[in-house]
């Protein structure tokens, strides 16, 4: 098993490693305070791993709860939310009790915004069970719901007492949602890390899964040390998801978020590349490398239904985006484009237009 400590707003260990899940009573018995534990799980998940969580709590003396809500982004909501703190309150949970989220990043952020507000803030412990979750959303303290207005316009930052990643989780995760995870890693490599992007040209995610999700959780401690409230270096890993949210909003959430992710990575550093700004053939690599895990790599919206999406976005600050852009493989910078300016960087993008 391996420990990797962030140091944020609280000081708490992710540890990765095969048998965590069957570990994780004994391991939070002697972490926490809490005499209750309430399970968060989607129904997807719960199925798989619910039965062995409960009782390796109940096994180490846990009161344990199930709250098993509807797999899916459509459940990220107030509703959802609302039954949350509901169950919580019938359940008679104290402050010093915790939540367990079990699952992929909507759970993470359902619950973690639960734990955020129940009694103005309980403990929780990040379970991930998908390799998105595992690499990006269980680490770093940002929990949401969405709102009819836009995705996670309800949120708080709280972070978690624990992660907790059992590998062995990812052999039931469906493939479509490892590719959409596995441009998350991608995201990493490109925007700090040219070894480890390097590595991941040579070798497959899923043989050097522990390796890859400890590289990624390493990178996002050191954003998240710096910036833990998002005003400055966190934005980083933002790379590739002012248009590929854009995408999402315009595909109206048939995307996959990774696969719009992978879209809006290739679609800047191609307009990036061609305008200078970014080493030549790095496009290429990185197209290369997504096509490996069968993501796209072509936005299928012209320049101005895009632009309209992301001036509408909630990234937008005053009339700049603040655009993620990469300068080579490995090293990316906040650079602010005026609204103004936008449609016309936006437009060097599409495949066709390199030289
Ligand atoms: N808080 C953050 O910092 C942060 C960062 C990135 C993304 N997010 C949020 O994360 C969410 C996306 O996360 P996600 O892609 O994990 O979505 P998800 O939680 O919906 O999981 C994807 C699907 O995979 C299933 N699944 C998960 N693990 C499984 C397993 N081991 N076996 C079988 N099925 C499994 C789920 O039931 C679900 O149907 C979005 O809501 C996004 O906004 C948050
Ligand atoms: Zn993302």
């Amino acid at each position: 098993m391996r420990s990797i400590r962030i140091h944020a707003s609280r000081v708490y260990d992710v540890m990765i490693g095969e048998g965590l899940l069957q570990e994780s009573g004994r391991i939070l018995r002697d972490l926490l305070p809490a005499s209750q534990a309430a399970i968060v799980s989607d129904d997807r998940v719960f199925s798989f791993y619910g039965e062995q969580l409960k009782r390796s709590l109940e096994d180490t003396g846990f009161l344990t709860h199930c709250f098993i809500f509807p797999h899916g982004e459509a459940s990220k909501n107030l509703t959802v939310y609302g039954q949350l703190l509901n169950f919580l309150s019938e359940k008679k949970l104290t402050r010093s009790d915790c939540i367990i989220a079990l699952g992929g990043g909507v759970t993470g952020d359902l619950a973690g915004f639960a734990a955020a507000t129940f009694l103005r803030g309980i403990d929780y412990v990040q379970v991930p069970t998908s390799l998105l979750a595992a690499v990006d959303s269980s680490v770093g303290g940002k929990t949401a719901v969405d709102l009819p207005g836009g995705k996670n316009q309800a949120g708080a930052f709280c972070q978690p007492a624990a992660v907790l990643f059992d590998p062995a989780v990812l052999r039931t995760l469906p493939i479509e949602e490892y590719r959409a995870g596995a441009a998350e890693v991608i995201k990493y490599a490109v925007l700090g890390n040219s070894d480890f992007f390097g590595s991941l040209e040579q070798t497959p995610i899923a043989g050097q899964l522990e390796d890859a999700v400890s590289v990624c959780v390493s990178m996002k401690r050191d954003l998240v040390e710096k910036d833990e409230y998002d005003r400055g270096d966190r934005m980083l890993l933002n790379f590739g998801h002012t248009l590929g949210h854009a995408a999402e909003l315009i595909s109206g959430y048939t995307l996959l978020h990774g696969e719009a992710v992978a879209m809006g990575m290739a679609h800047v550093t191609r307009a990036a590349e061609r305008r200078g700004i970014c080493e030549k053939g790095s496009a290429a690599r990185l197209v290369r490398l997504l096509k490996q895990y069968e993501l796209p790599t072509e936005i299928p919206y012209p320049a101005e239904l895009l632009s309209a999406a992301v001036l509408s976005d909630k990234k937008r600050s005053g009339s700049t985006v603040r655009l993620i852009v990469p300068e080579r493989i490995g090293q990316t910078v906040i650079l602010p484009v005026s609204a103004n300016e936008f449609p016309g960087w936006i437009s060097g993008g599409y495949e066709g237009g390199l030289s």
